[in-house]
């Protein structure tokens, strides 16, 4: 065994140089703090604390230098990889740290935001009160009944009782599809579907129809081009006012509740003989406002009714003109607007709301599919 080399000096072994060993510990700690992220990191800790750095190179150098200067070469290298190393554990908090608050930023879950689910159609709240009137009536075990709705002018007018130069046949109230001469219209009222029905079904008939009608009006608060209607027609042996009354009042009753009955008032239809205009018991007031100056009523105008629609006994023109024999039948009918009891019944101040298909309207009501 060879006596150590007492001669070796560390100073000449370029790795264990101190400003050598300093300059790679100036360089491991630049590299550390210039890291961004972790991944930076782990880059840094193998180049500088890794088995190849510079440091771990040169501590390598240190087992053939004689023990003194070892020592001395040794706690160089050691106090600089330790100061490495405590840079490296230092940044490795700090850069962790940072991404934990990052993460609960970007995954923070704002409650307080809109929902971003695109939500489900539902049906239009004219369409849904259709269907609830019609279900009133099918549970008195009446039929649906539909019909076109562009029509026959026959059917709209003529049938209906309706003399050739009566003024709701004008382009003033009608539109005439082409030209006035050719006896197809958009249908004024549901009524046609009256004598549709009677031409087609014999006696005893009980039908509930809703649907779309058109008059010349302009749109505004109360009136609209387009509006629904439902009528209702009975024709049996044996039907009075009477039952008109009843089935009427039990309409109003389904719609508004306990208590809101109908009233008729003597009016005229071609079609209808007597004819009365129905109104509503005023479900806000419920008549308390009539002769009560201390509790006035907006809506019926201290009236304590509210004009709802028109009905009669099926006169017997219309009867005969379907065929239908006057001595052995009788029938009512009557028809309502469906936009004005969605007004009632949702209190929708204008009507306007109800076709411009503002989703804000519509959900007020409800989602129902
Ligand atoms: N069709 C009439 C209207 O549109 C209403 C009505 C229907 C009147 C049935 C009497 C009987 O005004």
């Amino acid at each position: 065994m060879s006596a150590p080399n007492k001669g070796y000096d560390p100073v000449q072994v370029t790795a264990l140089h101190p400003a050598e060993v300093a300059r790679a510990q100036t360089e491991a700690l630049q590299a550390i703090a210039a890291t961004a992220d972790l991944a930076d990191l782990k880059e840094v800790r193998l180049a500088h604390d890794g088995d190849r750095s510079p440091l771990a190179l040169a501590n390598r150098e240190i087992g053939a230098l004689p023990p003194q200067a070892k020592a001395e070469a040794g706690k160089r290298v050691v106090e600089a990889r330790g100061a490495i190393r405590a840079a490296l554990a230092a940044r490795e908090a700090d850069l962790t740290a940072q991404r934990d608050a990052r993460v609960l930023v970007e995954e923070a879950v704002d409650v307080s935001l809109p929902y971003d689910r695109s939500p489900a159609g539902a049906r239009h709240p004219l369409t849904t009160i259709s269907e609830r009137i019609c279900d009133v009536f099918v549970a008195l075990g009446y039929a649906v009944a539909d019909g076109p709705e562009v029509e026959a002018e026959w059917f709209n007018f003529d049938a209906l009782n309706f003399l050739p130069d009566h003024p709701a046949r004008t382009t003033q109230d009608t539109f005439w599809v082409e030209s006035a001469e050719s006896g197809v219209v958009l249908r004024t009222h549901t009524s046609p579907v009256q004598a549709r029905t009677m031409l087609t079904q014999e006696p005893p008939i009980y039908v509930i129809c809703p649907g779309r009608t058109y008059r010349t009006d302009e749109l505004d608060a109360t009136h609209t081009p387009v509006f629904n209607q439902v009528e209702g027609l009975v024709v049996d042996e044996g039907i009075t006012m009477a039952h008109l009354k009843g089935t009427l009042d039990h309409f109003a009753t389904a719609m508004f509740g306990t208590g809101i009955v109908t009233r008729l008032r003597p009016h005229y239809f071609p079609f209808t003989e007597p004819s009365a205009e129905v109104d509503l018991r005023c479900f806000v007031c419920r008549g308390d406002s009539v002769d009560n100056p201390d509790r006035p009523c907006r809506t019926c105008g201290s009236q304590g009714w509210i004009e709802w629609g028109g009905c009669g006994m099926v006169h017997p023109h219309v009867l005969i003109a379907c065929g239908i024999d006057p001595e052995r039948y009788t029938g009512f009918a009557f028809g309502m607007g469906i936009e004005r009891t969605l007004m009632f019944s949702g209190g929708v101040q204008d009507m306007r709301d109800m076709i411009e298909g503002d989703v804000r309207f519509t959900r007020a009501f409800g989602m129902e599919v």
